[in-house]
């Protein structure tokens, strides 16, 4: 469920009208919706209810500040995967101690920018990770607390470039080797084992991975807590996927998914870390952009928008789908239409969407994307010289530019001319 809905015939962000912010900022721009960030967030607080947890928003899918204090204030910890993602976080008010930080190729520099500004805990990936993260752990006077990262060879049955569970991925430590690995890990003073981590992949529309991701993880809970390690904190990735064609999909709800960890996982009495990224801001955001040519080819026809696949890389990257919808409601009784909706990229692969049933449109209209809200905005570029798209957010009858549409000198001015030019 989400705050995108038609008004008298009009489409809306909560109670502002997406025609009076196309107004204001001009198109394209990113809209999201306060009232269903924290809807989605909150589904997932109270699903792990009955256990103790924290909630760590994958800031990878939207990192605008507004969006994390929004979160943050709310009580989410956060999920950041970059030194980058760090600072952000912390300049959105986020404490180090609701921050993990993820992924295989943490420098020194940012394992230590973490250490000396405060962490709720480092997922390891690797054994050379562990060794770098002891050392600078120890050069600092600290202990790191650590969990590993394991790979449990399981197969989300998602996108090729989105699944990570599998044991050719890059990503964790085969499980197989988990046994070994922590009782490295316990030999290294700058450290102190304190959990699990595993993460499987994204865009999950089935539950069956992720159970026997947990199954694996709850009994090598049970293998390192005889070996002697103190196991108390399970951090179970992210990956829930979400309805992009509303039309056809029933994903799990977080209450299915609680319910699951639940009973996996409830009986070893560890806090419970969830990541989840796409399915809280999936769905609070919208791309909005502005048709600008309705041009007849041979056998098709093309809307040619002003956004293109720098502004959104989705369909172009993973033949994403994202509903597209027009900004003023289709009168009821007009015959949608097959038509191709690009952008005026100069590739081919700048397409959104090959014969799209879409009412009838022209010059001027107004269409907005759907479940834009995560890895859209994070993901655009400056491609074609375009310059990078506004973001802006609703909250009730409010709207605030979050993050401004740079100018051209802006954008133009950040090259530098060498002295010898
Ligand atoms: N935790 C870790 C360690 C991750 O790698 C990810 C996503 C998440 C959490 C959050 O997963 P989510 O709940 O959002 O599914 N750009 C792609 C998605 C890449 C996901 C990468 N990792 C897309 O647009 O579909």
């Amino acid at each position: 469920m989400d705050h995108f809905l038609y008004r008298d015939g009009a489409l809306y962000a909560e109670d502002v009208a997406i025609s009076e912010i196309a107004a204001a900022v001009g198109t394209p721009f990113y809209v999201y919706s306060t009232a269903t960030l924290l809807r989605h967030f909150r589904l997932f607080d109270e699903a792990l209810a009955g256990m103790e947890h924290l909630v760590c928003f994958a800031m990878k899918a939207n990192s605008n500040q507004a969006v994390l204090r929004t979160l943050a204030q709310a009580g989410a910890g956060m999920d950041v995967v970059s030194g980058g993602e760090y600072r952000r976080a912390r300049a959105a008010g986020v404490p180090g101690d609701r921050i993990v930080f993820s992924g295989v190729g943490k420098t020194r520099d940012e394992i230590e920018l973490a250490l000396k500004g405060g962490i709720r805990q480092f997922n390891v990936e690797s054994e050379p990770e562990m060794v770098v993260l002891d050392a600078v752990a120890r050069s600092l006077g600290v202990t790191a607390p650590i969990t590993i990262r394991v790979n449990p060879d399981v197969d989300a049955k998602t996108h090729a470039k989105i699944a990570t569970g599998k044991s050719e991925n890059k990503f964790g430590i085969p499980i197989a080797r988990a046994r070994e690995v922590y009782r490295m890990a316990a030999g290294l003073k700058g450290l102190e084992v304190i959990g699990i981590d595993v993460h499987i992949g994204s865009q999950l529309t089935d539950l069956a991975p992720f159970e026997a991701a947990y199954l694996k993880v709850a009994e090598l809970t049970e293998t390192l807590r005889a070996d002697g390690h103190q196991i108390t904190r399970l951090d179970l990735g992210g990956g829930l996927g979400i309805p992009y064609e509303r039309s056809n999909a029933d994903p799990p709800l977080p209450s299915d998914y609680g319910m699951l960890v639940q009973r996996t996982l409830g009986h070893l009495g560890c806090e419970i870390e969830i990541e989840p990224g796409r399915l809280i801001a999936g769905n609070a955001g919208l791309m909005v952009s502005e048709v600008i040519y309705v041009k007849s080819g041979e056998g098709r026809d093309f809307l040619i928008l002003d956004g293109a696949m720098n502004d959104l890389i989705r369909p172009a990257m993973y033949d994403a789908y994202h509903d597209i919808i027009p900004v003023v409601e289709p009168v009821a009784g007009v015959e949608p239409q097959p038509i191709d909706i690009v952008g005026p990229v100069c590739e081919s692969g700048d397409t959104f969407a090959k014969q799209r049933l879409m009412p009838p449109l022209v010059a001027g209209d107004l269409v907005a994307f759907r479940s834009a809200g995560a890895y859209g905005a994070v993901m655009s570029s400056e491609y074609n010289s375009r310059p990078l798209i506004p973001e802006v957010l609703v909250k009730d009858d409010q709207f605030a530019v979050i993050r401004p549409r740079p100018t051209f000198d802006e954008m133009i001015n950040r090259d530098t001319i060498p002295p010898w030019l």
